[in-house]
C-alpha cells in the first residue's frame, strides 16, 4: 500500500557519533554513548537517525574523507559496537540512514595510495587523471576561499588528478564499472547490518561526467536507477535521501519522471528562501520556491531542514536577497563562509528568541516533506565561531550542567564544548530543559508528536490560501476527504489574517487549533478573521475533531 512509505512523514535526526557522547572517557563521542541516549531519541519521537560518516576517517572535512569503506572508524568504537547500536534503534522502532561518501575518497585511501604508485594498477583507472594541468583546473571549486583548485598534482603520480572537494578528497571515477559495482557493494555491507538506506553526499558531482576533456557539466542521471535497483532488490523498503543543490526544473531528473530514481531530496530551493522570509517577512520568493518544488512523483518526498552540519548556504538566492539574509542573521565576516552562505547555528542567528525559533520550527514541520532535525537544535544550541570553517556549528551535544556539558569525562573533548554566555551548556542543556514544562526541548517534542498525527502534510496537496497580509503564509493540506491549515506569521508585529477555505461544505467553516484553545469559526461569508501576535502560528484541523472518522481508505 502507498501510504505504507515511511519516509513520506519521517522525524530525522542527524548527529555526529564523535561529538553526541562519550562513554569511554577518551574526548570522542562513541556507539556506547549514542547507545545510551537512545531513549532519549526515542522520547523526543523522532523516527530516523541521519548518521554522519563513522568510517575509517583522514578526519580533515568532518569524516567526509574515507580510508576504509567497511568498517567503523576505532574513536567510534568497532564494528560490533555498531551492530549493538543497530539493535538497540531497532528494538525503538527508529530506522537509521547513513552518509555514503562515494563520490571521492581520502586521498590517504588505500586505493589512491595503490593508483598514484603504479600507473599499470587496475586501481590506476579508479581515480581521475591528466598528464598536464587541465585548463579549468583553477575553476568549479565547492569551498572557494579555502580550496584553490580542482586539479591537483601528484609528485608520486607525476600526473594530475581531479578533486571536486578539497585536494586530500581525490574524486573517484564513478563511471568506471568496477567503481560502480564497489558502491553498491558498500551498500549491500551496510544493507546487511540493518540500515535504512543513504543519504548520498554529493549527488550531482557522483554522477558527472569527469575528466580533464570536459568542458561542462554532464550528468549521467540514469546511474540513479542503478543505485535505486540494487538497493530494493535487497532491502525493499530502504531509501536513498540526495544531498543535490540544483535548480527545481532539474529535480526530477533526480526523482526520474515515474519515481524510478532517487526518494528523497534535500529541498535547498526552499530552505534559502525560507531563510530569506525570515530575515524580511516578504512571504513571495518562499511561496514560488514552494510552487517551483510542488511536482515530485507520489513516492517521492523532500527532506525539509533549517540548519545542518554544513553552511547555510545561500548560492541560489538573488545577490540583493542573499545581502538581507546576512544582514539579518550573519552581518560580520566572520559568520559567513565560502563566499555564499553563513556558518552560525539557528538559535544564535534567530538571536535566541524563542517566538522566532518556534516560528521557524514550526514551519520545517509543517512545509511539505518530511523534517530533518540538526541535533542540539531542540535545545537551541549555540556556536563556537573561533573554530574554524563549519566546525563552529559541531560542537558536542550539551546534555547537562556537569563538567564539558556531561558529553565527556575528559579534559580534552574532541571540540569544546560550548561554555559560558548565553548558549554556554551551564544555560542551554538538556536535563534542565527536561524539568522545565515550557523549554525548548518540550516544545520539540510536543510539536513532534503533532506532526506525527497530521499525516496531511507528508501525503497531501497543499494550497497556498490569500491570506490578505504580505507577511503571512498560510498553507492548506487535503489528503484523503481531511485537511488542516497551517499559518505562519514572519513579521515582528500582529496582523490579521482573512481567509477563504474554499470549503466545499459548511461542516468545514470550523478550525480547531491543535496547539491550543483559540479556535475560528467562520462568519456568515464564510471567511475567517484570525489575529495573529508576532512571528505567531496556527495549526488547524478544518472540520471537527471527528475527522479520523471521515478519513477515506483511498
Ligand atoms: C557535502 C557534505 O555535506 C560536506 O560536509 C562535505 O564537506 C562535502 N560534501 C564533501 O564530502
Amino acid at each position: 500500500m502507498i501510504n505504507d512509505l515511511w519516509y513520506k512523514n519521517a522525524i530525522i535526526y542527524s548527529l555526529s557519533v564523535g561529538t553526541y557522547m562519550d562513554a569511554n572517557g577518551d574526548g570522542v563521542g562513541d556507539f556506547t554513548g549514542l547507545m545510551r541516549r537512545l531513549d532519549y531519541l526515542h522520547g523526543l519521537g523522532v523516527t530516523a537517525i541521519w548518521l554522519m560518516p563513522f568510517q575509517p576517517s583522514s578526519l580533515r572535512d568532518g569524516g567526509y574523507d574515507i580510508t576504509d569503506y567497511y568498517s567503523v572508524d576505532p574513536r567510534y568504537g568497532t564494528l560490533g559496537d555498531f551492530v549493538e547500536f543497530m539493535h538497540g534503534c531497532k528494538q525503538r522502532g527508529i530506522r537509521v540512514l547513513i552518509d555514503l561518501v562515494v563520490n571521492h575518497t581520502s586521498d590517504q585511501h588505500p586505493w589512491f595510495q595503490e593508483a598514484r604508485r603504479d600507473s599499470d594498477s587496475p586501481r590506476r583507472d579508479w581515480y581521475v587523471w591528466a598528464r598536464r594541468k587541465p585548463p579549468q583546473a583553477d575553476a568549479g571549486m565547492v569551498f572557494p576561499g579555502v580550496q584553490k583548485s580542482t586539479w591537483s598534482r601528484d609528485e608520486v603520480a607525476k600526473a594530475w588528478y581531479f578533486h571536486r572537494f578539497y585536494n586530500f578528497q581525490p574524486d573517484l571515477n564513478t563511471a568506471n564499472p568496477q567503481v560502480q559495482a564497489e558502491i553498491l557493494k558498500i551498500m549491500g555491507f551496510w544493507l546487511q547490518l540493518g540500515v535504512s538506506g543513504f543519504r548520498m553526499d554529493a549527488v550531482p558531482f557522483v554522477i558527472a561526467k569527469k575528466g580533464a576533456e570536459q568542458k561542462r557539466p554532464e550528468e549521467q542521471y540514469d546511474m540513479l536507477r542503478g543505485f535505486r535497483e540494487f538497493l530494493q532488490w535487497r532491502e525493499g523498503d530502504a531509501i536513498i535521501l540526495a544531498e543535490a543543490n540544483v535548480l527545481p526544473r532539474t529535480d526530477i531528473q533526480y526523482f526520474g519522471d515515474d519515481g524510478d530514481r532517487l526518494h528523497m531530496m534535500f529541498n535547498f530551493q526552499v530552505n534559502q528562501n525560507l531563510f530569506y522570509t525570515l530575515a524580511t517577512a516578504d512571504c513571495r520568493p518562499l511561496v514560488k520556491a514552494l510552487q517551483d518544488t510542488r511536482e515530485l512523483p507520489a513516492t517521492a518526498q523532500w527532506g525539509l531542514f533549517l540548519r545542518n552540519h554544513d553552511e547555510l548556504d545561500l548560492g541560489r538566492l538573488a545577490a540583493k536577497q542573499r545581502q538581507a539574509v546576512f544582514d539579518a542573521f550573519g552581518p560580520s565576516p566572520d559568520m559567513q563562509l565560502y563566499q555564499r552562505g553563513i556558518r552560525r547555528r539557528l538559535a544564535p542567528m534567530l538571536q535566541g528568541d524563542r517566538r522566532r525559533l518556534e516560528l521557524a520550527y514550526s514551519l520545517m514541520m509543517t512545509l511539505p516533506g518530511s523534517p530533518v532535525i540538526r541535533y542540539g537544535d531542540e535545545i537551541g544550541m549555540g556556536d563556537d565561531l573561533r573554530l574554524p570553517e563549519r566546525d563552529c556549528a559541531r560542537t558536542p551535544m550539551q546534555w547537562s550542567t556537569e563538567p564539558h556539558g556531561g558529553f565527556t569525562k575528559c579534559d580534552n573533548p574532541v571540540l569544546p564544548v560550548i561554555s559560558g554566555g548565553p548558549y554556554g551548556f551551564e544555560q542551554v542543556n538538556v536535563a534542565q530543559q527536561r524539568r522545565d514544562p515550557n523549554s525548548q526541548l518540550n516544545w520539540t517534542e510536543r510539536i513532534i508528536r503533532m506532526r506525527k498525527e497530521v499525516p496531511e502534510i507528508g501525503w497531501g496537496r497543499f494550497e497556498v490560501l490569500p491570506s490578505g497580509a504580505s507577511g503571512v503564509l498560510a498553507l492548506r493540506y487535503d489528503w484523503r476527504n481531511n485537511a488542516v491549515l497551517v499559518i505562519h506569521n514572519f513579521a515582528a508585529v500582529p496582523l490579521e489574517v482573512r481567509l477563504d477555505l474554499k470549503s466545499r461544505n459548511k461542516h468545514e467553516s470550523n478550525l480547531i487549533n491543535l496547539l491550543s484553545e483559540n479556535h475560528s469559526y467562520a462568519d456568515e461569508r464564510r471567511k475567517h478573521h484570525i489575529v495573529l501576535e508576532p512571528y505567531g502560528y496556527r495549526w488547524y484541523r478544518i472540520g471537527g475533531l471527528d475527522y479520523l472518522l471521515k478519513r477515506a481508505d483511498s
